[in-house]
């Protein structure tokens, strides 16, 4: 058994206005906000030197916020406002830790356990707008048993020509200029069936 709490990881892009609500395990869902750090308000975070950007605004303490029972191998499916902005979704892990509540889920510890990019000519975004932008995946089969931060991130691109206008990060890891954040030609000649989410590859069971 094994315990997650979802930390939302929003999204840049100066005009990106979009907030993760609700999530099922195995399609039963703990409620509405419930689990998940909700940021203040839907305003993305886009410095990359911020504590913000991991779990957003105040998102650095989980405290009153309830931890959901989960086991490796279960199907997660996760549901964010509808969005027009063109981009990947990515799912993280971060742990185990002592406490999914009051771990800040700052610095290393990070792993990459799901990633959707552009797929037939349409990115997430569009993907997920045919199914009531909700996304599903798996957890890995093989999980040490404890508590984790889960990360649902979704990159709003169209900001992506201007530095800062489409980042995030968990302090460190990623740069602004950085190839898969800082796009200057993405709606001129940019070619999306190359686009890699950034955080690396899906981490794979041994
Ligand atoms: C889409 O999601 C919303 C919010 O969870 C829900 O109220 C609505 O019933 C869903 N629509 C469909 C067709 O499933």
């Amino acid at each position: 058994m094994m315990k997650l709490l979802v930390s939302i990881a929003l999204i840049a892009g100066a005009s990106a206005h979009q907030n993760f609500h609700q999530f099922w395990v195995n399609d039963v869902s703990p409620g509405y906000q419930v689990g998940i750090r909700m940021p203040p308000s839907n305003n993305p975070v886009t410095d990359v030197t911020s504590n913000d950007i991991v779990c957003n605004v105040g998102g650095t303490s989980g405290t009153g916020v309830e931890t959901v029972a989960a086991k490796a191998g279960d199907t997660i499916k996760v549901q964010w406002d509808s969005s027009t902005h063109p981009g990947p979704i990515t799912h993280m892990l971060y742990g185990p830790v002592d406490s999914a509540a009051s771990t800040s889920g700052v610095g290393a510890g990070w792993f990459k356990i799901d990633e959707q990019d552009y797929v037939d000519g349409k990115w997430a975004n569009e993907i997920m707008e045919a199914v009531n932008m909700t996304h599903t995946f798996k957890l890995p089969t093989k999980l040490k048993s404890g508590e984790y931060l889960l990360r649902s991130e979704m990159l709003a691109l169209h900001g992506s020509q201007t530095l800062g206008g489409a980042q995030i990060s968990l302090p460190g890891a990623y740069n602004e200029d950085d190839s898969d954040i800082y796009i200057p030609d993405f709606y001129y000649g940019f070619d999306p069936t190359t686009y890699k989410a950034p955080g690396g590859n899906v981490a794979t069971c041994a």
